[in-house]
């Protein structure tokens, strides 16, 4: 007989608001935040820790929501590319990877968008190998690469400009 799972209650910030939820205790946070919150941004890929497409930032850090229990969640603060746009303004790493042509089936996309938001802020100016480096979890099986790290040099360009 399978046993039912136990259940974890849990409690942290997502794009700024207070959530609370009940988990199952191998429940991944990955499947919490896009089934129990409906925030579908991340994406399922591998489902193992290869493609980086379900990236979120945890406590500022890049991780891959696949392989983190929703039960680790509790008492963080999590960021999701739903909460980078304010309003009808795309945040400007999101209107770069637009103007640059780095999307095209767009699956990989809000999970590098996530790990770009990371990179710039550890990383105010990369080069392309800081870049490849800060990216290199997260494949994109459309675009080659170029134009992606072409967005993320221009939104870096356009975070210094603004903080002159
Ligand atoms: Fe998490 Fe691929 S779905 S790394
Ligand atoms: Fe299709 Fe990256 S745009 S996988």
């Amino acid at each position: 007989m399978i046993e039912p799972q136990k259940i974890v209650p849990i409690s942290f910030k997502i794009n700024g608001r207070t959530v609370s939820l009940e988990v199952e205790a191998g429940e991944t946070a990955l499947h919490a935040i896009r089934e129990r919150l409906h925030l579908t941004g991340a994406k399922e890929g591998c489902g193992i820790g290869e493609c980086g497409a379900c990236t979120i930032l945890v406590d500022g850090k890049a991780v891959n929501g696949c392989l983190m229990l929703a039960a680790q969640l509790d008492g963080t603060s999590v960021r999701t590319v739903e909460g980078l746009a304010e309003g009808e303004s795309l945040h400007p790493i999101q209107q770069a990877f637009l103007d640059h042509h780095a999307v095209q089936c767009g699956f990989c996309t809000p999970g590098l968008i996530m790990s770009t938001v990371a990179l710039l802020e550890e990383h105010s100016r990369p080069d392309r190998r800081t870049i490849a480096d800060g990216l290199s979890g997260n494949l994109c099986r459309c675009t080659g690469y170029k134009q992606i790290f072409q967005a993320v040099e221009a939104a870096a360009e356009r975070k210094k400009e603004n903080t002159k």
